[in-house]
C-alpha cells in the first residue's frame, strides 16, 4: 500500500494506511522490546538530511534504521555539506539519491520536501520542512494517542503555543479532523493557526473552536498538545519577546483540567511546560519521543516494502 511512495504531509493519508502504519508500529515495538534482532532492510542504505537542528527526529530514525539492519549516511548539519557552498537543494537530492534507497530529510524552507521528493526516485520522507508539515511527528502522536487513550476517535484536543509556525500542530491536525475530534486552538493572536489551514480543515469536517480562554478548554479536554513558541522562524526577535512565555502549563493548571487529561508536547520545550507537571501520569511527552522510533521502523519498512 505505501511501498514506493513519499511521505510529505498528513493530508495525503487514509485511515487504512494509517492503520496499517500504526500496526506495523506496534509490531516493531513488540519485536525489538523482546529483544529480536531485526533484519528487514539489511542491504539497504538510508540518507539522513537534516539541514536544520535536531535531536529526537535524527536521532529516531537513525535508531530505527540500525535496528531495522540497514545503514545509514548522514548530513547532520547544513555547515557540513556542500549546501554551504551554494550548492541548491535540487542537486543535492539528485547527488545523494544515486548513493541510497531512502532520503530522510528536514530543511528550514517550507515547501523543500515537495522539491526534494520531485527530484528523487527513490522515496521520500519530510522530517519536518520550515513552518511546513512534519509528518512523522504527527504519526507518532496519533500512535501515542493510541496507547495513551486507547481510542483515536472521540476526543476533545486543545492544541496550545505557537499555531502559525508550530509545524506539527499543522500536521496533527489534519489526523484529528480525520478522527472526527473537536479542537480547540489557543495562541496568542499574532500566532494563530494559518487561516489557509482551519479553512482547509474546516472544509474537511473538523470542528474548531478558537479561544484564548485556557482554563475552559482544558476543563472539557482529553488531549492537551503544547509547542515551544518557534523563536528561529521570528525574523523580528522584538515580536519573539512579546509573545514568549504567553501560555505555561503547570501543575496547578493541570489540577484544575478535566480528570485524567493526557499532555502531549514533540520536544523540544523551553518553559511552555513546568516541570511539576513531568510527574503526572498522564504527561505522556517522553513516552511520545520514544514512540518516535518504532513509527519510524515502520514507515522505513513499508516505503521500502521490507515489512
Ligand atoms: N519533535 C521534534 O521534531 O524534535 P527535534 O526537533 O528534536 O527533532
Amino acid at each position: 500500500m505505501l511501498k514506493g511512495k513519499d511521505v510529505l504531509n498528513t493530508a495525503q493519508f487514509s485511515l487504512q494506511e494509517l492503520n496499517l502504519i500504526m500496526n506495523t508500529a506496534a509490531n516493531f515495538e513488540k519485536r525489538v522490546k523482546s529483544g529480536e534482532i531485526i533484519r528487514n532492510m539489511e542491504g539497504q542504505v538510508v540518507a539522513s538530511l537534516f539541514f536544520e537542528p535536531s535531536t529526537r527526529t535524527r536521532l529516531s530514525f537513525e535508531t530505527a534504521i540500525n535496528r531495522l539492519g540497514a545503514r545509514v549516511i548522514t548530513v547532520a548539519n547544513a555547515a557540513s555539506s556542500s549546501a554551504s557552498k551554494g550548492e541548491t537543494l535540487t542537486d543535492t537530492i539528485r547527488t545523494v539519491d544515486g548513493y541510497v534507497d531512502v532520503i530522510v530529510m528536514r530543511h528550514p524552507m517550507k515547501g523543500s520536501a515537495q522539491i526534494a521528493a520531485d527530484n528523487a526516485k527513490h522515496p521520500f520522507i519530510n522530517a519536518g520542512d520550515g513552518s511546513g508539515q512534519h509528518p512523522t511527528q504527527a504519526l507518532l502522536d496519533i500512535f501515542t494517542i493510541r496507547k495513551e487513550k486507547g481510542a483515536l476517535g472521540g476526543q476533545i484536543v486543545t492544541f496550545v503555543g505557537d499555531l502559525k509556525y508550530g509545524r506539527t500542530v499543522h500536521s496533527l491536525s489534519y489526523f484529528m479532523t480525520l478522527y472526527g475530534n473537536k479542537m480547540f486552538f489557543i495562541s496568542p493572536k499574532s500566532l494563530r493557526m494559518p487561516s489557509e489551514i482551519t479553512a482547509d480543515l474546516r472544509s474537511r469536517g473538523a470542528e474548531i473552536e478558537e479561544t484564548e480562554d485556557l482554563k475552559k478548554a482544558l476543563s472539557v479536554s482529553d488531549i492537551v498538545y503544547v509547542t515551544r513558541i518557534q523563536k528561529e522562524r521570528f525574523k523580528d526577535l522584538a515580536e519573539y519577546e512579546k509573545v514568549k512565555g504567553s501560555y505555561i502549563i503547570n501543575r496547578a493548571i493541570i489540577n484544575q483540567a478535566k480528570k485524567g487529561i493526557t499532555i502531549l508536547h514533540p520536544l523540544p520545550r523551553v518553559d511552555e511546560i513546568s516541570t511539576d507537571v513531568d510527574n503526572y501520569e498522564g504527561a505522556a511527552y517522553f513516552r511520545q519521543a520514544h514512540n518516535g522510533v518504532y513509527i519510524r521502523m515502520a514507515l522505513l519498512a513499508l516505503v521500502t516494502g521490507r515489512t
